[in-house]
């Protein structure tokens, strides 16, 4: 998830592109940089640190006036955040510069080709940098060419756009799983990965396909398909203003980012594996013996991040056959916990600057336990001080309430799980593929509960006016209602309690009263009937069910008031795909009440103080 802005036309492209690179700072933030190709100076690259505040402040003093550049905001997957490893990237010669969107999976293959048959000199730890030196060594006066070589060469997913200092009238850019579309203006043209970046200058839009090559100049767009045929492209004409366009047109940055789950749990698991469908995790570094010599894991973790541990922890017992604790980092810290060099300590957090998580973090790495974190935004502290970092690869999540956050982090606890089971040799090849199955076909499933969001919101509009509900579930399903309470309770501000079904009757059954809405998890098959009789129970006392199961468990209904399905699992995966439905009850319960959803009240993002 980074941002990308084009332009070449008649006009100061600066102005343009850091103008565009500032829409599109919601993708990506760590850096940002540009590329002009400026008379008599050629490609002339700027770029920085941080905001793209920082990077205005560089150029502010220089008079850098081009008709031609890119701009590049980023959101690190490959290197920290640094100057060095901010885009665009240029090729050995200076003259080729290259902003790009996307992982390129074969990166240290054409890494090494590149150093060894062509002795380039690398100077950022970035994937991209490879575009850049592979449009250098193939091109020899014709940037399409080039540009056309380097992409037969690249495995992965990138939206790409590429200046050339020796041809200042052209632009080349080229798509496959990342965004890119091209801006149509008078006597000037665009490219981006966003439509906000564009908003200001043009609403006459191509939208670019998969494998698809586009040539720019001031005043015309060609588009090629794979084979180098010219395809005709519709113009799309975009009526949202900036802000719906930002959100992609949703009405908040919570329902597009839970839309965007399919692709974000797809992009966590299957670029962590190899063809033959082996788990491969670059940034763990963990030998067999290292795995077995560990006799607890303990997961420390926050708010969301610790509801996906408590998950973690079915799984890794399962999968790894190791004990493992889970933990409120507030809690972790100021109990003086028994670690040794025998543990690994597994933080979670999506933003890696949560002080609570940070500061035991760092309590378990003094003890002596080998620190793995997963972790969302790359050269965070949490990702930065840990021993090995899993990312989750969601992409920046704006809205407080964190949705694609949690279900990337629970792709991750199966992951490692699998990953030290594989390793330890405790996993049987069958349960493996399994497993690995299961989880391929979740972004289909979650898919599935999306399409059924007209039939959650109907029901929100029934019980928006509730001022109290019980989530109640077993096994990964206790560890759902909580998430799920959360979600309800921070943003429409609706008093929600989670608790294990079979603990109910222990206490918490004396709350349940005529019409108590209880929410009742119940996807788990071997403990179906159990949650059957929890459900019996409250309703006994005049409960009102909304149920969730799965589609074939339809004998809830004689039970549940309401039901929500969800499409056929492994009862051990269903996490990632029964949060979902209640993530969107939560949303439109908080719409319905008129709240602000993106930022409810008390609440922030990154959570930096004790
Ligand atoms: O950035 P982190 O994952 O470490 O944040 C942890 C919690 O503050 C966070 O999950 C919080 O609970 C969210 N608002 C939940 O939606």
């Amino acid at each position: 998830m980074c941002g990308i802005v084009g332009y070449i036309g008649d006009s100061n492209a600066t102005d343009i592109i850091i103008d565009g690179l500032k829409r599109l700072e919601y993708r990506g933030y760590d850096s940002s940089g540009i590329a002009l190709n400026i008379k008599d100076k050629g490609i002339q690259v700027r770029k920085k640190k941080g905001r793209i505040q920082n990077l205005e402040d560089l150029i502010a003093q220089e008079n850098l006036y081009s008709n031609v550049g890119i701009g590049h905001t980023r959101w690190a997957t490959h290197g920290e955040p640094s100057d060095a490893n901010a885009h665009p990237h240029t090729d050995m010669s200076g003259k080729i510069a290259v902003v790009h969107n996307g992982i390129i999976e074969n990166y240290l293959t054409l890494k090494e080709w590149l150093i060894n048959e062509h002795g380039v000199v690398f100077k950022s730890e970035t994937d991209t940098e490879v575009i850049a030196h592979l449009v250098g060594v193939f091109y020899d006066g014709d940037i399409e060419k080039a540009v056309g070589k380097a992409v037969e060469k690249m495995q992965g997913a990138y939206g790409i756009g590429v200046i050339c200092a020796d041809e200042p009238g052209k632009m080349v850019a080229v798509r496959k799983d990342s965004p890119l579309i091209v801006g149509l203006g008078q006597g000037c043209n665009f490219i981006a990965s966003d439509i906000p970046a564009l908003l200001k200058h043009v609403r006459q839009i191509y939208l670019i396909e998969n494998n698809e090559t586009v040539i720019l100049t001031a005043n015309d767009v060609k588009i090629y398909n794979a084979d180098h045929k010219p395809v005709k492209r519709d113009v799309f004409n975009v009526t949202w203003d900036a802000d719906a366009a930002e959100k992609e047109g949703y009405d908040h940055f919570m329902l597009k980012e839970i839309h965007e789950q399919p692709d974000g749990v797809r992009d966590t698991l299957v670029r962590r594996m190899d063809e033959n469908g082996e788990i491969v995790l670059d940034g763990i570094n963990m030998t067999k013996e290292e795995i077995e010599s560990f006799n607890k894991v303990y997961i420390v973790a926050c708010g969301t991040a610790y509801h996906a541990g408590l998950i973690g922890k079915f799984a890794i017992e399962k999968l790894a056959n190791v004990s493992v604790e889970v933990d409120v980092a507030s809690e972790f810290r100021y109990r003086d916990p028994f670690i040794d060099d025998k543990t690994l300590f597994i933080a979670i957090s999506q933003s890696g600057e949560t002080l609570d998580t940070l500061e035991a973090l760092r309590e378990a790495k003094a003890k002596g336990a080998r620190v793995l974190s997963v972790v969302n935004v790359v050269g965070s502290s949490v990702a930065r001080e840990s021993d090995d970092v899993f990312y989750t690869w969601a992409g920046p999540e704006i809205a407080v309430a964190s949705t694609k956050a949690y279900t990337t982090q629970l792709v991750c606890m199966y992951m490692i799980g699998l990953y030290m089971g594989r390793k330890k040799g405790t996993l049987s090849d069958e349960l493996y593929k399994k497993y690995i199955d299961e989880l391929l076909a979740v972004p289909e499933k979650i898919k599935e509960v999306l399409k059924q969001e007209k039939k959650i919101k109907k029901l929100a509009k029934k019980l928006y006016k509730r001022e109290q509900v019980f989530f109640i579930g077993r096994g990964v399903d206790s560890a759902v209602s909580y998430e799920a309470s959360l979600k309800l309770k921070e943003i429409s501000y609706i008093n929600s309690f989670a608790i294990a079904a079979g603990e109910l009757k222990h206490g918490t059954i004396a709350l349940i009263e005529q019409d108590t809405l209880v929410i009742a998890l119940a996807s788990q098959d071997r403990l179906f009937d159990k949650m059957l009789s929890n459900i019996q129970e409250v309703k006994a006392r005049g409960a009102y069910v909304v149920g969730v199961a799965k589609e074939n468990n339809t004998s809830i209904e004689q039970q549940a008031e309401d039901v929500i399905y969800i499409p056929e699992c492994m009862d051990e995966v269903t996490p990632i795909v029964s949060v979902v439905p209640l993530q969107i009850l939560a949303y439109y319960i908080a719409k319905q009440r008129g709240c602000d959803i993106d930022k409810p009240k008390n609440l922030a993002k990154s959570v930096t103080v004790e």
